[in-house]
């Protein structure tokens, strides 16, 4: 089939590769029931593209970014770069594609597999049927803020500095994702920051408040604390819809609600820009997991997270909301098999391989189409 949908591939360091491949069988499968073809170029990221460029992350590399219509990203780190300089570390790869792409919509879904209710460290109740969407602010806050460094003093004492720093239009445009998120879900919004005690928090409380008494009235806001907001998370997540927080509120509060659903192997995410006047959006996909080192090669990771970014990517940037329902219906039907990777295996559970977990979603696929 012709492909014009043109997607650049990352699979980076430690299990990015074994979760990503899965999801290349998955493209593969779309492209001979011919269902959907895609234009996929692989290329290096994170310590991969330090090893063999001496960056984490290549010009050409960023380019191809650019002209993609979708980024599928895996992971990036390892224990291999932990000491490079700053510049050099393999999150820096990541981090320049968000900021370069200016991605600053980070869609963090927390979803409970019904099979998988067993798998939380929470108790049933209090999870099942959890359906909550963080929205992250991803180029701004003390991620990228200025000024930022480490200095020595004059008594030989050292000191290192970051910066919360947030304007109006950044929280704005952050802010108006979540409740556009927010009317096509449960039209709730909680909006989260630490007003309390940081100026930039005050400034995003009364953002938000404007914002949606000027346009999303519709919409119901309520704003939390974020330490009060991580506690609500594991006390009743399900009091919430759409949560909207900063970069680094969004980073803790995410790895929580992943939890929430049993392993952070589950936890896909969509990193996304601004509409174009043709209404595209340059966008980049990802499991929240990181490189897991320590199960590295070992094809025992869980390939669920990247395989349910990819079904975001089908979703958000090339509209085919029922083949995204199918990948989604798929890895339903792989855990209600009982296939479980190590991070997710319960009692009386088959432990399966990152291959034989991809080869359940390609079964359940087949029978399902
Ligand atoms: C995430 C990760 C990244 C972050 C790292 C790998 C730079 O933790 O996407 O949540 O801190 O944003
Ligand atoms: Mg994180």
């Amino acid at each position: 089939m012709a492909a014009n949908r043109k997607i650049l591939s990352l699979p980076g360091d430690g299990i990015g590769p074994e979760v990503m491949r899965q999801v290349n069988r998955v493209v593969e499968w779309f492209d001979k029931k011919r269902i959907a073809s895609f234009d996929v170029t692989e290329d290096l990221v994170g310590g991969a593209a330090f090893d063999k460029y001496g960056t984490p992350l290549a010009e050409e590399t960023m380019r191809r970014a650019m002209e993609s219509d979708a980024v599928l990203f895996g992971a990036v780190g390892g224990p291999k770069w932990d000491n490079l300089p700053f510049a050099q570390k393999p999150e820096r790869g990541l981090l320049r594609l968000r900021k370069d792409m200016d991605l600053f919509a980070n869609l963090r879904p927390a979803l409970v597999f019904d099979p998988l209710i067993g798998a939380s460290t929470l108790k049933p109740e209090v999870i099942e049927g959890l359906d909550i969407l963080i929205i992250r602010e991803l180029t701004g806050g003390t991620y990228f803020g200025e000024p930022r460094g480490i200095t020595t003093l004059p008594d030989g004492t050292r000191r290192g500095v970051n910066t919360q720093v947030y304007t109006t239009p950044e929280i704005v445009r952050v802010g108006r994702v979540a409740f556009e998120l927010a009317r096509k879900r449960h039209n709730k919004v909680c909006s989260v920051e630490k007003a309390n005690v940081m100026e930039s928090g005050v400034l995003w409380r009364e953002e938000m408040q404007k914002l949606h008494d000027t346009e999303y009235k519709d919409v119901e806001l309520s704003h939390m604390y974020a330490d009060n907001c991580a506690m609500q998370l594991v006390r009743n997540p399900k009091q919430f819809d759409v949560i909207v927080t900063d970069n680094l509120f969004g980073d803790l509060l995410s790895d929580c609600a992943a939890m929430l659903t049993g392993s952070l192997g589950m936890l896909p995410s969509a990193s996304l820009g601004a509409a174009d006047s043709s209404g595209r959006r340059k966008a980049l996909y990802e499991p929240v997991h990181g490189s897991a080192p320590d199960i590295a090669g070992k094809d025992a990771a869980n390939p669920l997270a990247c395989l349910l970014s990819f079904a975001m990517m089908l979703r958000y940037s090339f509209d085919m909301k029922e083949e995204a329902d199918l990948v989604q219906r798929a890895v339903k039907a792989a855990l209600e098999s009982g296939a479980r990777t190590g991070d997710i295996l319960q009692p009386g559970m088959a432990r399966v391989s990152t291959t034989q977990m991809g080869d359940a979603v390609l079964k359940a696929l087949e029978k399902l189409c």
